[in-house]
């Protein structure tokens, strides 16, 4: 991993504005019909909020932009576990994006993976097309956490959603990791078709999963960051001890 792609910030709220910033500049560079692919979990939402406010808001190119989910909880759509819900509240609403151009997970479905499949089908139609060109990514952006146990998105270790190699959503029924709500999750292909990935990691209950990323252990984070051009920006306390001298 090059240094370009591996950005340490001192404290989490350094670490957020620099991922604002990040995030605004890789958005104001889309064509007329750009995707962005949102993250779930607690870090992202101070994220959010300084994309939503001045002078950030207003690079972002709004009438250019879709925005999806790398996953959610299936849980009703305002629930205060859903990633759509927050994403809404902090982000999508005060920015003014239209209603038509959110796509969330169907997470009314019967099941997580009738919501996955469903959801398939709107990335899908979206693309243009049933299968992923590496030459022409289903995003320009695509938003990732990392939990403590080095799961992304809702692919956790152990769990068959990280060896799918077919479906580009799977229904989870089981978290393997807290919240313990079933989930949806897109599967590695499609979280890393994108043109940029940007994990956002913060919290020393991470540094144990990041330092195992980080030595190549086989972990769902880890898979992502050798399958497409992952940006890492982490905050001191979730970054492994720096080497004695
Ligand atoms: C979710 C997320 C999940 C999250 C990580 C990190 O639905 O919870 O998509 O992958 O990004 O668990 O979460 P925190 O930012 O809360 O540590």
């Amino acid at each position: 991993m090059t240094a370009r792609d591996f950005t340490i910030f001192e404290t989490r709220d350094a670490l957020v504005a620099a991922a604002a910033g990040r995030i605004a500049a890789i958005l104001a560079t889309v064509g007329p019909r750009g995707a962005v692919c949102l993250t779930g979990g607690s870090t992202i939402g101070p994220v959010h909020r300084a994309l939503a406010a001045p002078p950030l808001r207003d690079k972002i190119p709004v009438d250019r932009l879709d925005w999806f989910f790398g996953d959610e909880r299936f849980v009703p759509a305002g629930h205060e576990l859903s990633n759509a819900a927050q994403a809404r509240a902090t982000l999508l609403e005060p920015l003014g994006v239209p209603a038509e151009r959110i796509h969330a997970v169907p997470t009314a479905a019967a099941t997580p993976q009738a919501a996955a499949d469903a959801y398939a089908r709107t990335l899908a139609a979206w693309y243009g097309a049933g299968r992923l060109d590496p030459s022409r990514p289903l995003f320009d952006l695509v938003l990732l956490g990392m939990g403590a146990d080095g799961h992304v998105a809702s692919l956790f270790p152990g769990q068959p959603g990280v060896e799918e190699t077919e479906r580009w959503v799977v229904g989870v029924d089981e978290a393997g990791h807290p919240p313990h709500v079933a989930r949806v999750s897109l599967t590695l292909q499609a979280l890393a078709s994108s043109r940029a990935l940007l994990f956002i990691v913060a919290g020393s209950d991470k540094r144990p999963a990041l330092s195992r990323v980080l030595s190549g252990d086989d972990l769902p984070a880890a898979r992502v960051r050798s399958m497409g051009p992952v940006v890492w920006l982490v905050d001191r306390a979730a970054a492994p001890e720096r080497p004695s001298k």
